[in-house]
């Protein structure tokens, strides 16, 4: 099993090595980050903050592309009034190029909406698989970071995404609820054996005090019942304004440059984005959609016939 994932991973691998001279320019970052957001529980701001994010990151000449991964009703275009005529879907079924599928959004910040495309991941063929790969390397050589908005839940693709990402940032608030799914997700990652950082961003909190209290909980649970270390991130209080100012496409740092909220987003995004996973590496990128599209096989052989 490990063998046969590996072996597609060292094609995957193998290709990118033979396109790289050839398309490479010179001074390119050779680092590439995957990060992607999850929750577990829905409505916590996922959505919100990624937008926000990558506006900023664009600010600061950071080439980052953003990944709408999300199946459900609250995903990026439908948060931004963006209509993509095609989506990652028609990439798998040949029907686009990976590059007419790209949208150009509020803040220059650049799209990739994953539509259906997202649930037939699970399933390609070998062929669609490599196709794939092979057209994300072709964006490697533009973007050093993808930020994948991931949906709710915790359905196969959410995982897979989680467990492809060289970084997690699972995003809490204070509600339980929000702070037992959270715990649930990293608890299946972890037993699913993900190795890289998972980050914890404690979002709508009323002070410092609240945040500090809700990360405690999360990483004292994954230290003594998982062995495993959450670092982090920091948090962000509530504030009403957010939401109508990515929905009327202004970046909120803009938009309310004093408010608590974009002064802490925007100490956050500095930190992420000196954050080097230290996982990543060159290939990040295309290490990413091997994984990715590899796991389905790898579990299939896992489970074994029933
Ligand atoms: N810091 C904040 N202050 C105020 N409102 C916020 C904040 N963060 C998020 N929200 C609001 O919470 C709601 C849910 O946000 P969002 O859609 O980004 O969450 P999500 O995690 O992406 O949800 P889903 O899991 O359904 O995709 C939105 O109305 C959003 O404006
Ligand atoms: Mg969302």
């Amino acid at each position: 099993m490990v063998d046969q994932a590996q072996g597609l991973r060292d094609l995957f691998l193998s290709q990118r090595e033979k396109q790289k001279g050839a398309k490479e320019p010179a001074g390119k970052p050779r680092h590439h980050r995957v990060i992607s957001f999850t929750s577990g529980k829905g409505g916590v701001g996922k959505t919100n903050l990624v937008t926000s994010f990558a506006q900023m990151a664009v600010q600061k000449r950071h080439r980052v592309l953003v990944m709408d991964a999300d199946l459900g009703l609250g995903n990026i275009d439908v948060l931004l009034g963006l209509r993509p005529k095609r989506t990652l879907q028609d990439v798998l079924n040949g029907q686009a190029e990976i590059r007419d599928v790209l949208l150009e959004g509020p803040g220059g910040v650049t799209f990739l909406p994953g539509g259906s495309g997202i649930a037939e991941l699970t399933a390609l063929e070998t062929a669609q698989k490599l196709a794939l790969v092979d057209a994300i390397n072709e964006l490697a050589v533009e973007f050093d970071t993808l930020l994948v908005d991931t949906g709710a839940g915790i359905s196969p693709n959410v995982l897979y995404f989680n467990q492809a990402a060289t970084e997690v940032v699972t995003v809490v608030t204070p509600e339980p609820t929000s702070i037992a799914d959270a715990y649930g997700m990293i608890k299946v990652l972890h037993q699913r054996g993900r190795k890289g950082p998972v980050y914890v961003l404690v979002n709508m909190a009323r002070n410092g005090f609240e945040a500090v209290h809700v990360f405690q909980r999360l990483s004292l649970a994954a230290e003594r019942f998982l062995g495993a270390e959450l670092i982090n991130l920091g948090w962000l209080p509530r504030d009403p304004r957010l939401e109508s100012a990515v929905r009327q496409q202004t970046a909120f740092v803009g938009m309310y440059p004093q408010s608590k909220l974009a002064s802490r987003l925007r100490e956050m995004s500095t930190r992420l984005f000196s954050l080097r996973s230290g996982t990543g590496g060159e290939e990040g990128l295309a290490r990413f959609w091997s994984d990715l599209v590899d796991q389905e096989t790898s579990d299939l052989m896992e489970s074994g016939p029933t």
